[in-house]
């Protein structure tokens, strides 16, 4: 499973790049809105750091705005995939750039049949999005485990791009159900890597070495 921070924060991904686990970005207008940056010189930034997928949405509504804004964003640079809402125009938008030869991210995915759209009208990734469902009380990640299925049962090629993801439990449950890529806040991606039993065994390990005065 590819992991992919969910941020705008250039030290964020910096810092997640610099691991060599991190294998691209996703951004909203929210995060993007949250780093008080100009937007062209962010994303480009953003791009140079990452060494895979930067997702870039439009913020266009109607079909023409958000090819238009698509096409003038995937010239931002090679790595660049073009967001789309998962509108009816979001689903015109992706097959024209799509049939461009521009990669889109389809985003806000609620339901297995907006996914079954998306993958027919050529989405590089289709995002579900667990953590809001869970907010009201529907399961999330019974909706990726439903996409994964439909796609697998026809061969689609759309990746499975399991967002709003809250939690490590979130990661482990989009992994088991297959889904190809999970994206995470940046604190997600530390939880990942810690445990208590980590720390005290580390610890333990340096104080008898210490103790009994051990040159490497
Ligand atoms: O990738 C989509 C994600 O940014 C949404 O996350 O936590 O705002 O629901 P959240």
């Amino acid at each position: 499973m590819k992991i992919f921070i969910d941020t705008a924060n250039v030290a964020e991904i910096r810092d997640g790049v610099s691991i060599g686990i991190v294998d691209g970005v996703t951004t909203n207008p929210s995060l993007i809105a949250k780093e008080k940056r100009p937007f062209r010189p962010l994303v480009e930034e953003i791009c140079s750091i990452v060494p895979g997928d930067v997702s870039l949405e439009v913020v266009a509504t109607d079909f023409e705005g958000m090819v238009k804004e698509g096409e003038e964003l995937s010239k931002i640079a090679k790595n660049v995939v073009v967001k789309c809402p998962l509108t009816k125009d979001g689903l015109r938008a992706v097959r024209h750039l799509s049939g461009k030869g521009i990669r889109v991210n389809q985003t806000l995915c609620f339901s297995a049949t907006q996914a079954l759209l998306s993958a027919k009208a050529g989405a590089t990734y289709i995002s579900p999005f667990l953590g809001r469902l869970d907010d009201i009380s529907h399961v999330g990640m019974d909706l990726v485990r439903d996409i994964v299925e439909i796609y697998r049962n026809y061969g689609f090629t759309t990746q499975v791009l399991a967002a709003s993801i809250r939690s490590p439990l979130h990661v482990v449950d989009a992994a088991k159900a297959g889904a190809h890529v999970a994206t995470m806040p940046f604190a997600v991606l530390e939880q990942l890597m810690k445990h208590p039993l980590t720390d005290i065994g580390l610890k333990k390990f340096l104080d008898d070495w210490a103790k009994a005065g051990v040159k490497l």
